[in-house]
């Protein structure tokens, strides 16, 4: 049985045509002039039971956008995708919550290899930034909702610098400047959906082997000797494997040591 897609009534809703061709995700969709933070919406959306599984929010806009280590996510107005996918992974445990992450981060890799090329500049950075080269054009932000020791809800918000030419860090860059063109946005976001909902549901029909080697193969600077900062000291390391719990692990000299996101960061 096809699952329920809700109808939204909300007064701010622009009237864009996203057209996915996927099962459920943007299947419920809604594009917003502006908003606080697209995961936020979604958020809300869920405590009023009126998220279906797959529900979307897009925006051209955001007050207040979160990005990953409590940092804030700043974009040009209509010039990029913004947008959260809410799913419910009940099949996964709580604990296997970086197996979402490794899909979701997947998806969006898949999507700008349809725009990029199978590009080998283009990568992964632990645990799910989208680079090309050194420069990141996109990043991942994913909320869960547990339920005793399951995943109930999952909010997947993901920011794409997209038809953006300026930026202030030298380390941001968008699709658009790295290809000289422009795009319009509600194909992309269409497209983003379909390699999004693939990856889920590999994930779903609990291909993890296949998902792992994947995000292996496309990790920023894996098995590379570089520098990374740890307690506030540079130390040279080797990026050897990521463990089920998300965990980097690196070989630092002899030892083979595993750190959390606040615990270690690229040189
Ligand atoms: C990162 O720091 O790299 C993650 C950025 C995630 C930004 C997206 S934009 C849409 C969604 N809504 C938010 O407030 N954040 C995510």
């Amino acid at each position: 049985m096809q699952p329920k897609v809700y109808e939204v009534n909300d007064t701010r809703k622009k009237a864009v045509v996203v057209t996915p061709q996927t099962l459920f995700t943007g299947q419920q969709l809604i594009w917003l002039p502006a908003c606080t933070s697209t995961n936020t919406e979604a958020q809300a959306l869920i405590v009023q039971n009126r998220a279906s599984e797959g529900c979307t929010i897009i925006t051209d806009f955001q007050t207040a956008g979160r990005g990953q280590r409590g940092n804030q996510w700043e974009a040009t107005p209509a010039e990029n995708l913004m947008l959260s996918v809410v799913w419910q992974p009940t099949f996964l445990a709580a604990a296997q919550q970086f197996l979402l992450s490794q899909a979701v981060a997947l998806g969006v890799h898949d999507w700008a290899s349809t725009l990029l090329g199978p590009d080998p500049r283009l990568k992964l950075k632990w645990p799910n930034d989208l680079y090309y080269g050194n420069q990141k054009f996109g990043g991942i932000l994913i909320e869960n909702t547990l339920s005793g020791s399951k995943i109930q809800y999952s909010i997947i918000g993901i920011g794409l610098n997209v038809n953006q030419q300026r930026f202030v860090s030298p380390t941001a860059t968008s699709i658009g400047q790295l290809t000289g063109r422009a795009y319009a946005r509600e194909a992309l976001a269409a497209r983003l959906l379909e390699c999004l909902e693939q990856r889920y549901l590999q994930l779903r029909a609990g291909q993890v082997g296949q998902l792992r080697r994947a995000y292996l193969q496309v990790l920023y600077r894996y098995q590379e000797i570089h520098l990374f900062e740890i307690e506030g000291r540079q130390v040279s390391g080797q990026i050897v494997g990521v463990e089920d719990d998300g965990r980097l692990a690196v070989a630092i000299g002899n030892e083979l040591r595993r750190f959390g996101l606040q615990e270690i960061r690229h040189v």
